[in-house]
């Protein structure tokens, strides 16, 4: 059954914890925080506490995706806020081994996620090191955007290639174009405005985990 992650950039900045408990209520399995360092992307969101609040409120697997150069800066203390899977992207800066190394050895899920632009040639020192890829579907930094059906593809060739791991996909994501993904081999689904602009969560959400 496909997971649903409900990206919380697209939830109502001021009323955070009520999108999120609808959101938990209709079922949704995991929960994926956007972290933007406005360098990597042209964007700003999410610190450590919010990951340590939603700690607070859910047993959900926190999803926490780094749009960071330099994700070794802060990936410690996001691990101590209680993030389950912390994601990398594999443009960024450093030593990612290392980083995905130190990711697993505190018990931690990893997870290498690529741009649009970025082939998933880049991935392969990565794959025996990452829990989960994240193919991005639009351009990171903003929620709100149309699928890139070009990066698709992806997908497919990563299961092709023979990774047995969680492919997630992440940007544009809606019940209309959701099965093609799940056909060619996707695990989770990042949706932020899908499911916080649904008037019944509840709904979508039961539809969706039937595909
Ligand atoms: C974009 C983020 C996505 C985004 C989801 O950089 O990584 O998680 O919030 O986008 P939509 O709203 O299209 O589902
Ligand atoms: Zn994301």
């Amino acid at each position: 059954m496909i997971k649903i992650a409900p990206s919380i950039l697209a939830a109502d900045p001021l009323n955070l914890e009520r999108d999120i408990r609808r959101a938990i209520d209709a079922r949704c399995d995991w929960i994926h925080i956007d972290v933007m360092d406005a360098h990597f992307v042209p964007n700003l969101a999410y610190s450590p506490d919010t990951v340590r609040a939603l700690r607070n409120i859910t047993s959900l697997p926190l999803d926490v995706h780094l749009m960071m150069d330099h994700p070794d800066t802060l990936m410690g203390t996001f691990m101590d806020a209680g993030a389950d899977c912390i994601t990398l992207h594999a443009e960024a800066e450093g030593d990612l081994h290392e980083m995905l190394r130190t990711i697993r050895n505190r018990g931690i899920k990893t997870g290498i996620a690529v741009r649009p632009a970025t082939g998933i040639d880049v991935l392969a020192p990565y794959l025996s090191e990452a829990d989960l890829i994240l193919v991005m579907t639009v351009e990171p930094g903003f929620g709100g955007q149309k699928l890139d059906e070009r990066v698709i593809g992806k997908i497919s060739a990563l299961r092709e290639a023979g990774y047995r791991g969680e492919i997630e996909a992440d940007g544009g994501i809606r019940e209309d174009n959701l099965q093609e993904l799940i056909r060619r081999g996707l695990t989770v689904a990042v949706m932020g405005t899908a499911v916080f602009h649904h008037e019944r969560p509840d709904e979508l959400i039961e539809r969706l985990h039937r595909m």
